[in-house]
C-alpha cells in the first residue's frame, strides 16, 4: 500500500452517470493490485481530505482503470476532471477474491459492482481456461443488472456477461438479477458465487444462494474515513459459525466477506 501521484490518461463518460477513467503510475502491473482490491482516491478541492474508495476495474502495464457511478459530491468532482490532471491515490487496499484454477464460478453484479468482477474475469481467463459456459468447457457464468439500457450498455459486448437484466426491461431480461440467479443455480452447479452491488441486491442473492447451499462471497461497501484500517469507521458486524459476534473493517479484512458471516439485519433495516 502506497500513496502515489498518478496522471489521468483516459477519461470518458459511458452514459449520463457512468464514468471510466485510467491513471498512469510509476509502478508495474504486479504491484498495482489484485481483483477485489480498491484505491482511496483524493478528490481535488476536498478540504476534509476524505478520499473516495473505488475498486480496481483493470490493470495494464503501469495503468489502473476505474469505473465510477456518479452519485454525489466526490464522484461529480471525478467526473469534472480532465486528461493529464494529477490524482493522488492510496492503494492497493483490502483483500482479494480467493480463487482456484479448477473451480466453476457464478458472477453477479449490479451497477458499478461490475468493476471488481471485470478484473477477476480478466485474471481467470488470461490462460484461456475459464471461458464462458456458452463455449465448451466454460467455467464462469456472469449475470449483470442495472436500471436501464444506458446503464448496462458497457457490459453488453457478448464476451463476458451472458445474462443482462434491467429494471425497466429496456435491455435483456426485465427485472432483478436474483430471479435469474435461482434459475441458473437450478440448472447448473457452481463451486462459488461472487457478488458485488448494492446491499439490498447482495442480501437477496444471499437468500437465494442459501436455498441452494452455495458458497457466496460478497464485496461490501461503506462510507470510509481513513480507508487504511485505523479509524474503524467502516466496521461491520459478523457472526461466526458458533454464533459469536465480532467486528471487521471493510477496508482491511474486507471488502470481500463470506456472505453468511454478515449480520445483514444491522446493514439493511
Ligand atoms: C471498497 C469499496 C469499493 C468501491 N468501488 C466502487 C467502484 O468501483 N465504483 C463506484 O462507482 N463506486 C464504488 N464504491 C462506492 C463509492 O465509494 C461511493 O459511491 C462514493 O463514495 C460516493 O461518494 P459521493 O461523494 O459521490 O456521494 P455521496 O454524496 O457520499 O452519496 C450519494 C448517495 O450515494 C449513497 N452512497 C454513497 N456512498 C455509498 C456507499 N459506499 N455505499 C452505499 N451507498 C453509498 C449515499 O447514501 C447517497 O444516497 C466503492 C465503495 C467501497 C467501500
Ligand atoms: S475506514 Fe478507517 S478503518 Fe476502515
Amino acid at each position: 500500500m502506497q500513496i502515489m501521484t498518478s496522471i489521468i490518461t483516459k477519461h470518458e463518460m459511458l452514459c449520463d452517470n457512468m464514468l471510466t477513467f485510467k491513471v498512469k503510475t510509476e509502478k508495474n502491473s504486479s504491484e498495482l493490485g489484485l481483483p477485489g482490491q480498491f484505491y482511496q482516491i483524493k478528490v481535488p478541492g476536498d478540504d476534509f481530505q476524505i478520499r473516495v474508495p473505488i475498486s480496481i476495474y483493470d490493470v495494464e502495464d503501469s495503468e489502473i482503470t476505474f469505473l465510477v457511478k456518479i452519485v454525489g459530491e466526490k464522484t461529480i468532482k471525478l467526473k469534472n476532471m480532465q486528461l493529464n490532471d494529477e490524482l493522488s491515490i492510496i492503494g492497493p487496499l483490502g483483500n482479494s477474491f480467493a480463487v482456484s484454477e479448477k473451480e466453476k464460478y457464478m458472477f453477479i453484479s449490479g451497477g458499478c459492482g461490475y468493476a471488481p468482477l471485470n478484473f477477476l474475469f480478466k485474471s481467470l481467463t488470461k490462460n484461456n481456461n475459464h471461458q464462458s459456459p456458452n463455449e465448451k468447457g466454460g467455467k464462469i457464468l456472469w449475470i449483470h443488472g442495472g436500471r436501464t439500457k444506458d446503464e448496462v450498455k458497457f457490459a453488453v459486448d457478448g464476451k463476458k456477461v451472458q445474462i443482462i437484466c434491467t429494471d425497466d426491461g429496456s435491455e435483456g431480461i426485465k427485472g432483478f438479477v436474483t430471479s435469474e440467479v435461482s434459475k441458473e443455480l437450478y440448472i447448473q452447479s457452481y463451486d462459488k458465487v461472487f457478488a458485488c452491488g448494492p446491499d439490498p441486491m447482495l442480501r437477496e442473492v444471499m437468500s437465494v444462494c442459501k436455498l441452494f447451499n452455495k458458497k457466496l462471497y460478497v464485496s461490501m461497501e461503506a462510507y470510509m474515513g481513513c480507508g487504511i484500517g485505523v479509524c474503524y469507521g467502516c466496521a461491520i458486524k459478523l457472526r461466526n459459525a458458533r454464533g459469536k459476534y465480532t467486528y471487521a473493517r471493510i477496508c482491511k479484512e474486507g471488502p470481500i466477506f463470506n456472505a453468511y458471516s454478515i449480520v445483514w439485519e444491522e446493514i439493511i433495516q
